[in-house]
């Protein structure tokens, strides 16, 4: 990238901040007029009638096509035909029945309800990301609406995500709805109803675009976060709970199901660093009769790369899609091969405990197992490809490369006794905490 053309995107940032920061920090939004929609307004008609080009954007979200993007797209391809490993990883879990690729929020409810993970006994729990019925729900039944049967509340569930889930009716103001979120900032010290524009601009997807599990007797959807954001500081509030989703057959011990975790594997990232927000390339800003909207049609940007980058880049789009492609192919690469080597893992230890192997030594190769799999399933749960935060992928994936290949030797250990080398920097001063480049010197 030449010099100037960087000069040139940072200066069309610094206006993009200035600007925001002249629209007046939390409240003020670019409606042209203010409907005053009653209060409890679920349904995307409803909304349309007043902001006729914000709904043909939503309702765009109902076509299925991959066309102009390569590892995204709209269209349900099966993860488990293109990626094997993955039916093998979550053996004995839901999701080595059916794992499909993400489409438009206007299909949520359609498929929430035929996936084959839904089960006669699953919870309402699962409702939660899927309609904008379920604030309101939640409202009314308090926590005790995650445990209620899945099928119990499913005639309540009338709406997929609408502009309820993101809008509040009267102002149009941006808001956060999803009380998982609104409890996890709290938690963190942040006031859901106090946060600025472009927070909200992230945040309002963040009410679903994130890891989350079940917690307690009430199963109440809570969101990991208060060690931090990254996968280390998410897979240490999991262990030091000694959570698991569901055992592994084969692996003998608890697993941990990752969920899609945009929002946190974007923090860090050099376009989060640079104050985007997810809306900045999701729902980028475009002209429609004269008039500046949101483009609704939410998807990859990679099928509207001018709206979506432009206003910051200045090269190509064929340009900086191939750059993009370059990241997503080098990502899936790795993906694909640290996926077989966490089989391997599973199947040397199955085979280890087949041979009745030693059981103190295998149960160290089951935790390495967890982690690297924890790892592994943070990348492909992910649904960027590695685009949202190219290096933090990558250093995930060595990560769970590293755990798995330790977990394969510790197996082979407890079934034959023989002890793979290990290798540490002996610990001095001036080594201690980052290993030196140095060779070490003889003493
Ligand atoms: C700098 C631009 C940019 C920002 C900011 C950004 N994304 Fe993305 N996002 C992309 C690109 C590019 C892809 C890859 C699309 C593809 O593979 O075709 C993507 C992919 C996705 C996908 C999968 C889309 C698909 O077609 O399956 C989701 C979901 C997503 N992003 C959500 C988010 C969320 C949530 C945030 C904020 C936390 C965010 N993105 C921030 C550019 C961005
Ligand atoms: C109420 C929950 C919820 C909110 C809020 C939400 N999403 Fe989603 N999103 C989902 C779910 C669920 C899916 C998958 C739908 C399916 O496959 O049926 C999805 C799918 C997507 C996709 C894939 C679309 C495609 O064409 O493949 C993108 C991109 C995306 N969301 C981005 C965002 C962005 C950006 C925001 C914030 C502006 C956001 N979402 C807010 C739940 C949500
Ligand atoms: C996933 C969250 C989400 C959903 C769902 C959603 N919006 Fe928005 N909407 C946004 C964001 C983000 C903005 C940009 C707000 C800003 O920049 O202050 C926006 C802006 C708007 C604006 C202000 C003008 C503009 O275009 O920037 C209107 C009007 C609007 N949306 C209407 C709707 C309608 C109608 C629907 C349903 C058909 C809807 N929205 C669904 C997130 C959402
Ligand atoms: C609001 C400004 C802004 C927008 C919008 C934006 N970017 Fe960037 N992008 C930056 C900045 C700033 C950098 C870091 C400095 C640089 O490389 O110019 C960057 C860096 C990059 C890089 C190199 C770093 C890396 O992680 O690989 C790529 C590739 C990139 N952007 C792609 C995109 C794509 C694709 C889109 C649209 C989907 C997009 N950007 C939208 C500001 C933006």
């Amino acid at each position: 990238m030449k010099k100037h053309q960087i000069l040139f995107g940072l200066a069309a940032l610094l206006l993009l901040v200035l600007v925001m920061a002249g629209c007046g920090a939390k409240t003020e939004q670019a409606v042209s007029f203010r409907a005053d929609i009653p209060a409890g307004t679920l349904a995307a008609e409803e909304f349309g009638k007043f902001y006729p080009k914000q709904y043909d954007g939503y309702k765009k979200m109902a076509e299925m096509t991959n066309e102009g993007t390569k590892h995204g797209g709209s269209e349900e391809t099966d993860k488990l035909t293109q990626w094997p490993f993955l039916k093998e990883i979550f053996a004995g879990y839901g999701f080595a029945k059916e794992y499909n690729e993400d489409r438009g929020h206007v299909y949520t409810l359609d498929d929430v309800k035929k996936i084959k993970r839904i089960n006669e006994k699953s919870i309402s729990a699962c409702w939660t990301c899927k309609s904008a019925n379920v604030p309101g729900i939640v409202k009314e039944m308090g926590d005790a609406y995650y445990n209620t049967n899945f099928h119990e509340l499913k005639s309540k569930m009338t709406e997929p995500i609408t502009c309820a889930n993101c809008h509040d009716p009267k102002t149009m103001n941006l808001v956060i709805t999803q009380p998982p979120l609104r409890n996890a900032l709290q938690r963190l010290g942040k006031d859901p109803d106090k946060l600025t524009r472009q927070e909200l601009r992230t945040y309002v997807c963040a009410q679903c675009h994130v890891e989350y599990y079940f917690a307690g007797e009430n199963k109440v959807v809570t969101f990991p976060w208060d060690k931090g954001f990254t996968p280390d500081d998410v897979l240490d509030y999991f262990e030091e709970m000694n959570f698991k989703d569901w055992d592994h057959p084969k692996a003998g011990v608890g697993e941990i199901k990752v969920q899609h975790p945009e929002f946190e594997t974007f923090q860090g990232s050099v376009h989060q660093a640079a104050g985007l927000a997810c809306a900045d390339c999701h729902m980028p800003y475009k002209m429609e009769g004269g008039e500046k909207i949101s483009s609704h049609w939410v998807t990859s940007p990679l099928k509207h790369i001018k709206e979506s980058c432009m206003t910051c880049h200045r090269e190509d789009p064929e340009w900086l899609k191939e750059r993009v492609l370059y990241t997503q192919d080098k990502t899936a690469e790795m993906m694909g091969r640290v996926g077989n080597v966490n089989v391997e893992a599973i199947e040397a230890i199955a085979v280890a405990a087949q041979a009745n192997g030693n059981p103190a030594v295998l149960d160290e190769a089951r935790k390495l197992q967890r982690k690297a799999q924890f790892y592994i399933d943070w990348v492909g749960a992910e649904n960027s490809m590695g685009f949202h935060n190219p290096q933090l992928i990558m250093e995930t994936l060595n990560k769970s490369l590293d755990l798995a290949n330790q977990a394969k030797l510790k197996a082979i250990e407890a079934q034959t006794g023989m002890a793979a080398p290990t290798w540490q920097p002996p610990a001095t001063a001036e080594n201690a905490a980052p290993a030196s480049t140095e060779p070490a010197k003889k003493s």
